[in-house]
């Protein structure tokens, strides 16, 4: 393998690493109890941050954890008890170092 492909494969696997994913729970628990909210929240962020392509936000149904709801999921890593007034903090803290 020639180094340029080499190379063209490492930042490939390097820049995968670094992607993000936001998952919401849109379980009725969680979204009655702030995730209806929340999902516009992190929607309006993603957007003001221009970086509503580069990191995939879907919803799901019930993750089966409600009595610690409401629950969002980025990178892989379950938040709990997530509010409307705790999500940009998390946001800038997981998406934005
Ligand atoms: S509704 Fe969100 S964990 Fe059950």
């Amino acid at each position: 393998m020639s180094y340029i492909w080499q190379n063209f494969f490492i930042k490939q696997v390097v820049d995968a690493m670094k992607e993000h994913e936001i998952i919401i729970c849109l379980g009725s628990s969680c979204f009655m109890r702030g995730n209806r909210q929340t999902t516009e929240i992190i929607k309006s962020y993603l957007t003001k941050n221009k970086i509503s392509a580069k990191v995939p936000f879907r919803g799901q149904l019930c993750s089966s954890l409600c009595s610690k709801g409401p629950i969002v999921i980025i990178d892989r890593h379950t938040y709990e008890n997530v509010t409307k007034e705790s999500i940009i903090k998390l946001l800038d803290e997981t998406l934005m170092t």
